[in-house]
């Protein structure tokens, strides 16, 4: 999978800006607060449908411009794709690929695959549990958009369920009627993402294991601990876990047990990381984790995804760096980073320098 051409129009800090990336390694360098992460951004928005850093699509338009629009050509193995993705102020967001509207997020994640690595992932080891889950979700997501769809449904009657338990909490003349059809949705759902997450994390442990004792010799391994523990995974034991709760639940005036509490941990050896690793420690498991998850892609979509660097080299140790440029040196990356030097000991086949929403390429 690669890209081949960005152009951008009202965009964070660009008025009109267009970017031809090389097929390999293609570095963006500049001083801070000049664009560099914007362009990473953007490319990532025409495989998630929204930014990697902000909730908000309209902070994303050109501060006193009400609309922006941004075009990516990219390809796989098969075809050309023209991507465009316009927004404007009032809400309206529209993306097209070859002119075809996408109206779905799960439409959309079939064309494009990016994995994004970024400093602020050490909160996927360190943060709150949901941005494990969030991490899982958009990776799962990315690979098989049927479990974007039931995530959403997941969600949607799990909001339903709240909302009745509240309303139970809080009056006794309320029908707990609606309670179990709940239930028996949110097992159907939830049931189905526990398989497709217990079968991922298995997945990416075998390559994340593997790739981090490449790195520095220990055993990385990631456990998935579900909310609904069962020995099978399957619709009748989620159900029956849900019920036995439900008077638990009532007096609490939520959800105790489902897919919504469920924690991705990581070890070394018999220590769970966030609890004693360094940050160079924290820093290597990610890296491993995200190196596991383009291998997982490059599995399931027979092409390797485009690899978004944001800022990591000047982060890493010399012999992290060099496993890293050794396992770039044949994919397509766009690496960020304010020190040239910084890239000095990988191949780098294309240079662009970022200033103020300007992109010039250097000529060698
Ligand atoms: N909607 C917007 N309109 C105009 N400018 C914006 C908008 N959103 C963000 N910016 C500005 O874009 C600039 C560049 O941001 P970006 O995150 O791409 O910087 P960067 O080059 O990656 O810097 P760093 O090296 O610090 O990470 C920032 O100064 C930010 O304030
Ligand atoms: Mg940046």
């Amino acid at each position: 999978m690669k890209v081949k051409k960005l152009s951008v129009t009202n965009f964070r800090n660009y008025k009109n800006e267009t970017v031809s990336f090389g097929e390999n390694t293609n570095v963006f360098f500049g001083n801070n607060a000049q664009g560099k992460t914007n362009l990473l951004e953007a490319v990532y928005l025409f495989s998630h449908g929204r930014s990697h850093r902000t909730k908000s699509d309209n902070e994303m338009i050109n501060f006193g411009s009400d609309f922006m629009k941004l075009c990516l050509e990219f390809s796989d193995a098969d075809r050309d794709y023209k991507a465009v993705l316009q927004l404007s102020k009032n809400g309206k967001k529209s993306i097209s690929i070859n002119n075809v509207p996408i109206t779905k997020l799960s439409m959309l994640m079939r064309y494009l695959n990016v994995v994004m690595f970024s400093p602020e992932d050490l909160q996927i080891i360190k943060g709150a549990p949901q941005i494990r889950r969030h991490f899982l979700d958009e990776a799962i997501s990315q690979l098989y958009p049927v479990y974007l769809k039931r995530l959403i449904s997941y969600h949607k009657n799990l909001a339903q369920k709240n909302n009745l338990l509240k309303k139970m909490h809080f009056s006794e003349n309320i029908s707990g009627d609606m309670l179990d059809v709940w239930n028996e949705q949110l097992s159907d759902d939830g049931s189905f993402i526990m398989k497709y997450r217990a079968d991922f994390i298995e997945n990416l442990n075998g390559y994340a294991s593997e790739i981090h004792k490449e790195i520095c010799k220990e055993n990385l391994n990631l456990l998935y601990t579900p909310s609904v523990d069962c020995d099978i995974i399957d619709k009748e034991n989620f159900y029956k876990k849900l019920s036995a709760v439900s008077a638990r639940e009532i007096e609490n005036g939520s959800s105790l047990y489902g897919i919504q509490r469920d924690e991705l941990r990581f070890f070394i050896g018999d220590k769970e990381i966030k609890n004693f690793a360094s940050q160079g420690q924290q820093r290597t498991a990610v890296l491993s984790l995200k190196m596991a998850q383009t291998e997982l892609i490059a599995d399931v979509r027979n092409e390797y995804p485009v690899l978004l660097l944001d800022d990591i080299m000047s982060e890493l140790d010399l012999d992290r760096r060099a496993y890293l440029w050794g396992k770039i040196k044949d994919k397509q990356v766009i690496l960020t980073c304010t020190d040239l030097d910084d890239t000095k000991d990988g191949s780098v086949s294309d240079i662009f320098e970022v200033v103020s929403g300007k992109v010039t390429k250097r000529e060698e």
